[in-house]
C-alpha cells in the first residue's frame, strides 16, 4: 500500500509527502516522519487514493447546513496536474452548481458527510460549531473520500462561491449566529479562477520582483502574497494574484481569463487549463 505522511494542521498546502512524488521508499517515509517528530509536529499516516479532489463549502449555524456551489481545485503547479503541490493554482465552478464527475447520489454523500460532521461536533463536545466548514473530497473508484476538513473557507474556492453569492453575506452571518439560517441564494454562473506564481513556485520562487498590471484589463484580480514598494507591486515566494471571471458558461468565463491574464506582467506563471481539464 502506498502511503501520504500529513502534519496535522495548516501547511499552506505544502507540507503533505506523497509516496511517488517525494519518496518511494519506506525510509523517505520514515525520515520525513523523525523530521516532524523532531519539530514536535503531530501527523497522520494515510493510505495514498488517486482520483479527483473536489471541494464542498457549506455555511452552518452548528444545527443546519447551506451548501455552496461545488468547486474543483487544482493542486499541482504546471498543466495536467504535473509538478509539486502547491496551496493550489485554481479553481473553477459550474453554472449548475455540481461538478461534470459526480453523481446526485455523489453529492448528496458529500452533503450528508458535512452535515453528520456538524451533529458529531455538537454531540461530542456540547457546543454549537457555527462557520464555514470546508469539505475536501476526492472521488475514486466510485467513492468519496474525505481528504481534509477545514474550519474556514477554501482558497481560491471562496473566490469562485463569493463571487456568485446572491444573498447578503452579513444577513447569513447573523443567522449563523442567531441559529436560523435559512437558504442561500447563488447566482447560476460559471467561475474561473487562476492564480498567477512566482517563476519557480512552490519550490524556488523568484521574491522582490515587480509586477506590471496593464490598465485596460477587464477582470477582477484579488493580490495574495504581493507587497508595494516605492509604488509597484513585487512578488513574495507564495502565490501573487488571483484572476476570477464569471460567465454563462464554463467557455466563456475561461476564454475572458485568456483575454485579460497576459495583462498581468512579471516572472510569474499559471496553469493554463483550469476550467479545462475538468
Ligand atoms: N484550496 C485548498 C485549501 O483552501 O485548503
Amino acid at each position: 500500500m502506498e502511503i501520504v505522511i500529513k502534519p496535522d494542521g495548516l501547511t499552506g498546502g505544502k507540507g503533505v509527502r506523497v509516496h511517488g512524488d517525494h519518496f518511494t521508499c519506506f525510509k523517505g517515509a520514515r525520515d520525513y516522519a523523525k523530521q516532524l517528530l523532531t519539530q514536535n509536529t503531530e501527523f497522520l499516516v494515510e493510505e495514498k487514493i488517486k482520483g479527483k479532489e473536489f471541494s464542498l463549502q457549506v455555511f452552518t449555524d452548528g444545527n443546519s447546513i447551506t451548501p455552496m456551489p461545488l468547486v474543483r481545485d487544482y493542486k499541482r503547479a504546471y498543466d495536467e496536474e504535473k509538478g509539486p503541490n502547491t496551496g493550489s493554482m485554481g479553481s473553477y465552478s459550474l453554472p449548475s452548481h455540481d461538478l461534470p464527475f459526480l453523481s446526485k447520489k455523489d453529492i448528496q454523500s458529500s452533503i450528508e458527510i458535512l452535515g453528520k460532521t456538524v451533529n458529531a461536533l455538537k454531540k461530542e463536545t456540547g457546543t454549537d460549531y457555527k462557520g464555514i466548514l470546508y469539505g475536501q473530497f476526492m472521488k475514486t473508484n466510485g467513492k468519496i473520500h474525505v481528504i481534509e476538513f477545514n474550519v474556514r473557507f477554501g482558497d481560491p474556492e471562496a473566490i469562485n462561491v463569493l463571487k456568485l453569492l446572491k444573498t447578503d453575506f452579513n444577513s447569513i452571518a447573523h443567522q449563523i449566529i442567531d441559529g436560523t439560517l435559512g437558504r442561500t441564494e447563488f447566482s447560476n454562473q460559471a467561475t474561473v479562477c487562476t492564480y498567477l506564481v512566482p517563476d519557480g513556485y512552490p519550490t524556488n520562487p523568484k521574491e522582490n520582483r515587480t509586477i506590471k498590471v496593464d490598465t485596460d484589463i477587464n477582470a477582477d484580480l484579488y493580490y495574495a502574497s504581493v507587497y508595494r514598494e516605492k509604488k509597484e507591486i513585487k512578488t513574495t515566494k507564495s502565490r501573487a494574484i488571483a484572476i476570477i471571471e464569471t460567465g454563462s458558461n464554463l467557455e466563456e468565463a475561461k476564454q475572458k481569463i485568456n483575454d485579460n491574464i497576459t495583462k498581468i506582467k512579471g516572472d510569474l506563471y499559471y496553469r493554463n487549463d483550469i476550467g479545462v481539464l475538468l
